[in-house]
């Protein structure tokens, strides 16, 4: 057996990309986008249709031909995977609640328009306060969210008290941000911080029965998925999705409710002050929160660019 089939025994695999074929071949059970996987099958010549079809929607409006753009991939990406796409709200609406509300609404109404229905979609908002209040008031009329750039407790412990649907703790960047501070190549697996987050939300979730899943996001190599075996979803990339796949082995199960029960996690409730006091006190969620959002901004920008001057190019007649 493969350590990618064994996984699946105890963890929901979904497929972190935005390249239709990827997805297809994998065939997961949900799917993830972000602004940066967009752009590069945006800038892909094999999916050139579904950017015309983007511009050509648009009518001319540049706003509208990125909502487009996800939401057109989204639908492809639905042909291949049973369960849901998750679409990404724009980054620069991050401290803007008023703001996310409307461009999730806007977002489920073009995936309405195209006939895929609601429940297949999680809108993805940055896990600010602000994105959080919004997927608390947008799970109440029905709108499923999944909660990005988590890295921080606090941001944690705020979406699950919000009753978001799922939450993408990061641990790559995690990873990452300590590599560099430490100024060495590796962490080993056992003390990997990225790892051990996702570890600590995972049993904090499940020690009080929280309903909110956890999907592990962001790997940057195989021993740090199969150290999150059981954890409820977890995203991987097509390159690390093909390594598991060529490798032959059991995966062991890493987290379950049972060891959580036993865990000593007391329950912490954060209003607006609090959730900002303690996230500000983890130098390494704020810097990975304000990059992030930096990153999938400057993404999305690109990506508007991108899609301006190829409706300029080609002169698409709009629907
Ligand atoms: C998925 O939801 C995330 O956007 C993704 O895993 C981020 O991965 P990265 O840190 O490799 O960009």
């Amino acid at each position: 057996m493969s350590q990618l089939d064994s996984l699946k025994k105890y963890s929901l695999v979904v497929a972190d990309s935005g390249d239709i074929d990827a997805v297809a071949k994998w065939k997961p059970q949900d799917a993830t986008t972000n602004p940066s996987l967009l752009l590069a099958s945006a800038e892909d010549p094999r999916w050139r249709s579904v950017v015309d079809e983007a511009i050509s929607r648009a009518s001319g409006d540049p706003d509208a031909a990125t909502d487009w753009l996800f939401v057109l991939f989204g639908r492809e990406i639905l042909k291949h995977v049973a369960g849901r796409v998750s679409t990404e709200v724009d980054a620069r609406l991050s401290f803007d609640e008023e703001g996310s509300i409307a461009k999730a609404r806007k977002l489920v109404s073009l995936y309405d328009k195209l006939g895929v229905k609601r429940e297949r979609v999680l809108i993805k908002l940055a896990s600010t306060w602000e994105g959080i209040r919004a997927a608390g008031r947008l799970e109440r009329e029905g709108i499923r969210c999944n909660m990005t750039l988590l890295f921080s407790f606090a941001q944690a412990a705020a979406c699950a008290d919000a009753g978001v649907t799922l939450i993408s703790p990061f641990v790559g960047r995690i990873y990452d941000f300590y590599k560099k501070l430490r100024n060495v190549d590796d962490i080993p697996i056992e003390e990997d911080p990225g790892v051990a987050s996702v570890v600590r939300i995972y049993n904090y979730y499940k020690k009080h029965d929280y309903r909110t899943q956890v999907m592990g996001a962001s790997f940057r190599k195989v021993e740090q998925i199969l150290a999150l075996a059981g954890c409820d979803l977890l995203t991987i990339a097509p390159d690390l999705l093909q390594k598991l796949n060529a490798t032959p082995g059991e995966a062991e199960r890493k987290l379950s409710v049972e060891e959580a029960k036993r865990q000593n996690l007391p329950r912490v409730e954060l209003d607006e002050k609090a959730f900002r006091w303690e996230h500000n006190q983890d130098p390494m969620g704020t810097d990975k929160l304000a990059e992030g959002i930096r990153r999938f901004d400057a993404d999305a920008r690109k990506l508007g660019k991108l899609m301006t001057s190829l409706a300029a190019s080609s002169a698409v007649p709009a629907k």
